[in-house]
C-alpha cells in the first residue's frame, strides 16, 4: 500500500493480505452462493490475532489498535465483505465498549473469549420499528431484584443466531427517553426466552448472518449491564463512532478490489483493435476509482488515528463512512460498467461487489445520519 505505515502495521497488513487473498478470497463466491461463511475461516482469523486488536494483551489481545483493525479491514472486505462485516463486529463493537467501560469481572470474564474466538458476538441496538432513530427503541429492562428482565424485538443482528454473547440495548425508564436506555452483556448459554427468527435474505454480504431476534423475559444478571444504567444511548453512539471507521474501511476494501478488477479486465479486453485500457471513456473511470480509494484510506486511518489517540473524531468517523461508501458505490457501478456484459454476470466478482458495496450506505448509520452528525458537529458554536 501507499500509505506510510509502522513496520507493525506493514506486517500485520502483509499478514492480512495473504490470508485474504489466499483463503478468503477463494471462498467468497461460494459463500455468496450458499449464505453461509465457512466456519474454518472464523478460527483461521481469530488465530492471527484479528479479533484481538482493540483487546489489551492481559485480556488475550494484542491492543494494537483501530489504525490496525482498519488495515486488516480494508485487506480482509477486499476479499471478501461477508468475513468483513462479521470481523467488524467481533473486532470492534463488543470488545470497544467492554474495554472502556467494563468492570474488571467483565473483562476478565470476556475478553479473552472474544479474542481467542471461543464466543462469537452480536450488537444488538437495532429494532424493528427504530433504525435511524435509535434514541426511540422499545426494548425493555424490568428490575427483578438482582437480575434485569428483558423484553422486546431487535432487527438485522450480524451474527445474532451464533453469538454466544449479545450486546443488548434496552430502556430501563421509558419516560427518560434515550436517557433511560441501559446497556446489557447477555450470554445466549442459560438465556432462555432468547430466540432467533428468520435469517434474512439479503441483496448483498450473503455470507454473513443477519437475523431477527425475540426477547422473552430473558433474564439478565444486574452485575452484567454495561457501564452506568442510563448512559447505554451515549455508549451505543459512541461504540458507532468506532463501527463506522471500520464500515469506511470496509468500502473501501471492495472500493480495491472494483479497481483492482477493472484494472485487470481494461488491460485484457480488446475492443476497437485495443485493450480497452487504452481508450479514454474507460481510464477517466479508473482514474476516478484511483483518486477515490486514495482519499478513502487516507480519511479511514485519519479518523483511526484519532480515535485511538483518544481525540474527537464524531465527525471524522463520519466523514470516512459517508465518503467511502459512497465511493465505494461509485466504483462498483464503474467496475460493472467497465466489465460490460460479463460484470453483470456471476462469472466475475464485480457483480457481487455492487450488491456488497450497497449495505455500506446502510448500515452503522445511512448516508442521511452520516450527514446530520457531520452538520451537527460543524454547526457547533
Ligand atoms: N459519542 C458519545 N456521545 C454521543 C455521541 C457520540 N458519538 N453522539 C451523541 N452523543 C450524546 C449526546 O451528547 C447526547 O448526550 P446529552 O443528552 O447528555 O447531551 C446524547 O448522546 C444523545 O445525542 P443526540 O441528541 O445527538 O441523539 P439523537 O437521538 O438526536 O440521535 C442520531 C442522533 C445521529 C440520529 C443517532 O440516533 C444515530 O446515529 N442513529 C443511527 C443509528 C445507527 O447507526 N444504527 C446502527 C445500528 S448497528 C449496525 O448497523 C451494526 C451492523 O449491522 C453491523
Amino acid at each position: 500500500m501507499d500509505l506510510e505505515l509502522t513496520e507493525e502495521l506493514r506486517l500485520l497488513q502483509e499478514a492480512a493480505r495473504e490470508l485474504a487473498e489466499d483463503v478468503l478470497k477463494p471462498a467468497a463466491a461460494r459463500a455468496d452462493r450458499e449464505e453461509r461463511l465457512p466456519a474454518e475461516h472464523w478460527r483461521r482469523l481469530a488465530e492471527m490475532g484479528f479479533f484481538g486488536l482493540l483487546i489489551p494483551e492481559e485480556h488475550g489481545g494484542t491492543a494494537l489498535g483501530n489504525d490496525a483493525l482498519s488495515i486488516v479491514l480494508m485487506e480482509v472486505n477486499r476479499a471478501c465483505a461477508s468475513t468483513g462485516v462479521t470481523l467488524s463486529v467481533q473486532g470492534s463493537l463488543i470488545p470497544g465498549p467492554l474495554v472502556k467501560h467494563g468492570t474488571e469481572e467483565q473483562k476478565r470474564r470476556y475478553l479473552p473469549r472474544i479474542a481467542s474466538g471461543e464466543i462469537v458476538c452480536a450488537y444488538a441496538l437495532t429494532e424493528p420499528e427504530h433504525g435511524s432513530d435509535a434514541g426511540a427503541i422499545e426494548t425493555t429492562a424490568t428490575r427483578k431484584g438482582d437480575r434485569y428482565l428483558l423484553n422486546g424485538r431487535k432487527a438485522w443482528i450480524t451474527n445474532g443466531a451464533s453469538a454466544g454473547l449479545l450486546l443488548v440495548f434496552a430502556t430501563t425508564d421509558r419516560s427518560l427517553g434515550s436517557k433511560g436506555i441501559t446497556a446489557f452483556l447477555v450470554e445466549r448459554s442459560g438465556s432462555k426466552g432468547l430466540s432467533a427468527g428468520k435469517r434474512e435474505k439479503k441483496l448483498g454480504i450473503r455470507g454473513s448472518e443477519t437475523v431477527e431476534l425475540a426477547l422473552e423475559d430473558v433474564e439478565v444478571p444486574a452485575e452484567n449491564v454495561l457501564g452506568q444504567p442510563g448512559q447505554g444511548y451515549k455508549l451505543a453512539l459512541e461504540t458507532l463512532d468506532g463501527g463506522r471507521i471500520g464500515i469506511a474501511a470496509q468500502a473501501a476494501g471492495i472500493l480495491a478490489a472494483c479497481l483492482e478488477d477493472s484494472l485487470r479486465y481494461a488491460r485484457e479486453r480488446k475492443q476497437f483493435g485495443k485493450p480497452i485500457a487504452e481508450l479514454q471513456a474507460i481510464q477517466w473511470k479508473l482514474s476516478n476509482m484511483a483518486v477515490d480509494l486514495e482519499a478513502a484510506r487516507h480519511l479511514v486511518l485519519r479518523a483511526a488515528w484519532l480515535r485511538d489517540a483518544g481525540r474527537p473524531h464524531t465527525k471524522e468517523a463520519s466523514i470516512a463512512k459517508l465518503f467511502a461508501s459512497e465511493a465505494a458505490n461509485r466504483a462498483a457501478t464503474q467496475a460493472v460498467q467497465i466489465h460490460g456484459g460479463a460484470g453483470y454476470c456471476k462469472d466475475f466478482p464485480v457483480e457481487r461487489y455492487y450488491r456488497d458495496a450497497k449495505i455500506t450506505e446502510i448500515y452503522e448509520g445511512t448516508s442521511e445520519i452520516q450527514r446530520i452528525v457531520i452538520a451537527r458537529q460543524i454547526l457547533e458554536p
